[in-house]
């Protein structure tokens, strides 16, 4: 018999996600609806370690679910990496007389709440909150769709730049070390081709599918590339690799950056944040631990928080092949 729960925290870790904001309301009303006292936990860990809380009530959280970024803000602590930052982190919540926590952020994130978990025995639920789709043990994180949906509204406006001039653009996406926003955006907005990490097609592949565009007589091209080093090169050298081979284009580069991450979660990340959410409560009250939540096939499964860390969420290279039949 694990010990009663009698208030949870909550935090964002890491990078923010549109949908943390709907995630933070569900676990605070769920608290609510069980008579738990939830506390918010401002900027992750290192809000964690300095002790700055804030009771939530269900009227804090009115009005968020609409909204992008977080309220209770986001940070990538490197206090709480050493054993003296998490030290003053669980004197901070039995000060504070919080039982267990709900954190929701990503990779770094669970890490942290794993090694916690382990010194100090203090029950953790994390929720998949990151644009990057790079976690295992969901089918989905909190964010992604409402950044895939982003993506493919700025390349259809760089389309039509990009079809009045004639020109080959280049369009770099994040994903850290994930290619799933490039893949999907990729394919909901016509790219000709799609760079990803996960499957390296060669500079010579690129070439020929280019010069394939131009034969059958394409007005423009978009080339959706993730971030980070693609076939060996950065975006702005693959464009001039491209360009000197293939004096027949005009080539421009678009990095979309951290717009990615903002702006009003779409309806489907409000929902997956919401049902998450409620979850995460229902099982740490239950007396479940260092577990993630997440969908999977659109239902809601858990998994031990090592393997969402450990294991490899695969990308679906099955849309490359439809992508390369698309741009013919
Ligand atoms: O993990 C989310 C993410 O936006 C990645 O796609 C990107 O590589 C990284 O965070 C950027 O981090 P920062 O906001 O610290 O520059």
């Amino acid at each position: 018999m694990g010990k009663i729960i009698k208030k949870i925290g909550v935090m964002t870790s890491g990078g923010d996600a549109p949908g943390m904001n709907a995630a933070i309301r569900a676990v605070v009303r769920t608290c609510a609806y069980y008579n738990v006292e939830c506390v918010g936990i401002y900027r992750g860990y290192q809000g964690l370690i300095e002790g700055d809380f804030i009771t939530l009530s269900s009227r804090h959280v009115s009005n968020i679910i609409n909204r992008g970024g977080t309220i209770l803000k986001s940070a990538r602590s490197k206090e709480f990496r050493t054993s003296e930052g998490r030290a003053k982190a669980y004197q901070q919540l039995k000060n504070a007389e919080i039982d267990a926590m709900v954190l929701i952020g990503g990779d770094g994130t669970f890490t942290g709440g794993m090694v916690f978990n382990s010194e100090y025995d203090f029950p953790c639920i994390g929720l998949p909150g990151t644009i990057d789709n790079d976690i295992f043990g969901t089918n989905f994180t909190i964010g992604y769709d409402t950044a895939l949906n982003t993506v493919v509204e700025v390349i259809d406006k760089i389309r039509d730049t990009a079809s009045s001039h004639n020109r080959l653009f280049f369009v770099e996406v994040m994903g850290r070390d994930a290619g799933f926003i490039a893949l999907n955006a990729g394919v909901g907005a016509g790219a000709e081709e799609i760079l990803i990490p996960e499957e390296d097609l060669g500079l010579e592949r690129l070439l020929e599918s280019l010069k394939r565009s131009k034969r059958s007589g394409k007005s423009s091209s978009i080339v959706v590339v993730t971030e980070g080093e693609k076939i060996g090169k950065s975006v702005f050298e693959l464009a001039n690799y491209v360009e000197e081979n293939l004096p027949q284009y005009e080539v421009r580069v678009s990095v979309l950056g951290h717009m990615q991450r903002g702006g009003s979660p779409s309806c489907f990340d409000r929902v997956l944040a919401t049902r998450l959410g409620v979850k995460a409560v229902e099982l740490l009250l239950d007396g479940k631990t260092n577990v993630m939540v997440g969908l999977i096939n659109n239902n809601i499964e858990i998994t031990e928080l090592e393997n969402a860390v450990k294991g490899h969420h695969e990308i679906n290279k099955e849309l490359l092949r439809v992508s390369d039949i698309m741009s013919i």
